[in-house]
Parts: structure tokens; sequence; C-alpha cells
């Protein structure tokens, strides 16, 4: 088990605007992170500053890998679905094997041990039905299964998935978060979702992002630690297991 990414008094944002403020954050094999906050906190920046797709203002983003970036397949991601330009003319199929692209280069060159591995994928997902149609005739929810077969296609040493379950249904979403538990044998995830009481579930740590990041190393966050971080309150119960309380950060 070892480091995968740290980010270290990282601050990031837009054309000047300063977004995330002196963020920490270290990801090792086999972490299982939450990612919560408000609209407009910096989550998906977050991910992205990850990702290499926008350089820190200050601080630095380190790979322990032997690489400087994310390059290679060290990462998968699952972008926030309302991002993704679906008009684009690409079957199901193609997407997923698009995943393998920084792998094997150019697009459509797939052996047929590379295909299959695509058809295993949307039939674990629930959608090999699918696989001729373009991408631009799916549903959310499909969609988002198609892409998270793209994303974890090429054995990734860590996935980042941007709100995954917006558009799958309920009984999806079990599923999906059962899929997600076995993969993190093999591969970090960070995961970004409003759905606080379903990912504290699943999840090993949570990260609080709302310009700044506050990390929680547990998935259960008491009375005290939330007095220590500051945070408002907003209280989760799993049934039978002890509860989680959570909050948004004051600011
Ligand atoms: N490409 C961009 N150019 C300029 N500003 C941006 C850009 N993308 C995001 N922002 C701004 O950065 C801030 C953080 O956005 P971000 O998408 O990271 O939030 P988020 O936490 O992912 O929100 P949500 O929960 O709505 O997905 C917002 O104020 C947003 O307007
Ligand atoms: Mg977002």
């Amino acid at each position: 088990m070892g480091k995968i990414v740290e980010l270290k008094n990282v601050s990031a944002g837009y054309t000047g605007e300063v977004i995330l403020r002196d963020v920490n954050l270290v990801v090792n094999d086999h972490d299982f992170i939450g990612i919560i906050g408000p609209n407009g906190g910096g989550k998906t920046t977050l991910l992205r500053v990850v990702l290499g797709l926008i350089r820190p203002y200050k601080g630095s983003v380190t790979f322990f890998n032997g690489q400087e970036s994310s390059h290679g397949n060290i990462i998968g991601y699952l972008p926030q679905i309302n991002r993704i330009d679906t008009r684009f003319p690409i079957s199901v199929t193609d997407v997923v094997l698009s995943g393998l692209m920084s792998k094997e280069g150019i697009l459509g060159r797939y052996s047929g041990k590379q295909k299959k591995l695509a058809l295993e994928m949307l039939e674990k997902m629930g959608v090999h039905n699918l696989r001729d149609k373009t991408v631009g005739k799916l549903s959310g929810g499909q969609l988002q299964r198609v892409y998270l077969c793209r994303a974890i296609i090429s054995s990734p040493r860590l996935l980042m998935l941007d709100e995954p379950s917006t558009f799958v249904d309920t009984k999806f979403e079990t599923d999906f978060y059962e899929i997600l538990k076995e993969l993190n044998d093999d591969m970090a995830i960070i995961v970004v979702s409003h759905d606080v009481g379903t990912i504290t579930w699943y999840v090993k740590t949570i990260a609080c992002v709302n310009r700044d990041l506050h990390y929680h190393p547990h998935s259960t966050i008491t009375q005290e630690q939330l007095a220590a971080y500051n945070c408002p309150i907003q209280i989760i119960t799993h049934g039978d297991v002890p509860h989680t309380v959570l909050k948004t950060h004051n600011h």
C-alpha cells in the first residue's frame, strides 16, 4: 500500500478567482473517500486539479509513480453527467473502449479481447443490450452506467466519480455502491455525492469541500469531532448501524 497522489497547500480556481484555498489531501491505495459539500463549493474543481486539467495557483500535486502527472492509466474518471456532450455520434461500446485510449493510442483499433472486456463491463452494469446505440439516445441513468464502464475498463489505480448516482434509480444505486465496494479491493476511490446518507454507508473517510477542505478520517463523525471541525448539522441515520452526524461548513 502506498501513496497515489498528494496535494500540498493547493490553491486553485478559474481566471484568477480562488475557488479552493490551501487544500491538503493524500490519497493512498485502497482509500475510499467521500467528498461532500454545497453546490459551487469546489468539489468538481478539486477533481480537475487532481486530473491535471487545472494548474494550481500555488501548492503542489505530486503523483507517486515516478511520473509528474496523472497521465497513463493511473486515474479513471467519471465526470459529472451534465458536463458531457452527448451529441457526439459514438456508440456505447466505443465510449467504454475509449477508456483504454491512453493505453492503446488510436480510437477504433481495439483487439477482440478488449471488445470482450467492454461487453463484460456493460453486462456487469446491466446495459449490454444498449451496446450498439449511440450515446445521445440514452437516458441519464443509462449514460452514467456506460461512463462508469469507461472509467474502470483500464483498471486504474484511482477511480474518481463526480456525482455518479444523480440519474440512476434506487435499485441500481445500491448495486452500484456494491460494485464500488468490490472495485475498492483493487483501486482507491474518490466519490463526490450529495447523497450523504448513502455514501457514508460505503466510504471509509470523508472530505468536506467548501473552498477549504476538511478531512474526516472516518466515515462516522461524532459530536465532539463536529465541534472540532466546526461543521453545521445534518443528521443521517443508517438503521441499526451507528448513525453519522455531518454538517456543511460554516462559511
Ligand atoms: N470553467 C469554469 N470557469 C469559471 N468558473 C468556474 C468554472 N467551473 C466552475 N466554476 C466556478 O467555480 C466554483 C466551484 O465550482 P465546482 O464545479 O467546483 O463546484 P461543485 O462543488 O462541484 O458544485 P456542484 O455541487 O454544483 O457540482 C463555482 O462558483 C463555479 O461557478
Ligand atoms: Mg460538481
